[in-house]
């Protein structure tokens, strides 16, 4: 029922994010590559699109290119139908390091993009408040960033993204860095965050089993120059608990996905 009436939504959807025939070319000195070639991919609205492919296939060259921190040397990126010009507060970013401001709190950290926007105090409070508790860190809000573990440094740099309300997520390898463990609970945190508050994300990783855990669509690139080999509706269960990674469906995406990465 549910996957169903998230496939309407998606494609009754204003809000997206689209690469058309995207081709990068890096130039440097006397030698050029070609990290992507005519690759094409659709964000609608209330997707979770993962973006797998093995190291080096461009993933982090077609995220920054979407957050508007790098351009394509062919092609067209829009957001909501507007040509990306440069990086924009519509579009929240997190990375592998972690990337918080080291010498402010969790709670300046949180507080930081929203006093930019000159937000008033009490609406500041709020909204800090309110993703402290769903990090399930509100115990750790005079906490500087040092005094925190990795997957703790990352709930806050989520947190702090979705503190500015950014209509899109862009993610490139956040969980990369983490012990296996923490990891995957760090997946579930973030499906589970996207259950509840529907932001629309694009999540790049070469990890094929978190790829099939998180999405609801998944891109699979093939090796440099990086090209769309296949576009992959993820029709799991809604609700997603580590136990998914046992099943035979779940098995069967990763191995479809792996197949398809060997082929290259
Ligand atoms: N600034 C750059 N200058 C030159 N080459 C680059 C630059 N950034 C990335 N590349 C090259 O482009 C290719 C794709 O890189 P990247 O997008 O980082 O891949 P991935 O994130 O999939 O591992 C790689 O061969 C990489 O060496
Ligand atoms: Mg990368």
């Amino acid at each position: 029922m549910l996957e169903s009436s998230e496939r309407i939504e998606a494609k009754m959807a204003s809000t997206n994010i689209s690469a058309e025939h995207i081709t990068k070319v890096y130039q440097a000195r006397k030698k050029q590559t070609v990290a992507m070639q005519d690759c094409s991919i659709q964000i609608l609205e209330n997707e979770f699109v993962c973006i797998v492919g093995a190291s080096g296939c461009g993933k982090s060259t077609l995220l920054r290119m979407l957050a508007g921190l790098d351009f394509p040397t062919e092609g067209t990126i829009t957001v909501n139908d507007k040509p990306v010009t440069g990086p924009g507060v519509d579009r929240g970013m997190v990375f592998q390091g972690y990337t918080l401001f080291p010498w402010l709190t969790v709670e300046q950290n949180l507080q930081y993009g929203l006093k930019l926007k000159k937000m008033p105090k009490p609406q500041q409070d709020e909204i800090v408040d309110k993703y402290l508790k769903i990090i399930g860190l509100s115990n750790f809000r005079n906490a500087y960033p040092h005094q925190l573990s990795g997957g703790m440094k990352q709930r806050v740099a989520i947190a702090r993204m979705l503190a500015n309300s950014p209509e899109f997520l862009l993610m490139d390898e956040p969980f990369g860095a983490l012990d296996p463990i923490t990891k995957a609970r760090l997946q579930v945190f973030l499906r589970e965050i996207w259950r509840e508050l529907r932001p629309t994300t694009v999540f790049v990783t070469h990890d094929i089993e978190e790829a099939v855990f998180l999405a609801t669509k998944i891109y699979v690139l093939s090796s440099r120059p990086g090209r769309v080999k296949a576009e992959i509706p993820v029709n799991l269960t809604y609700k997603r608990t580590l136990d998914l990674k046992d099943t035979e469906e779940f098995y069967a995406y990763y191995q479809q996905i792996e197949k398809l990465i060997q082929e290259n």
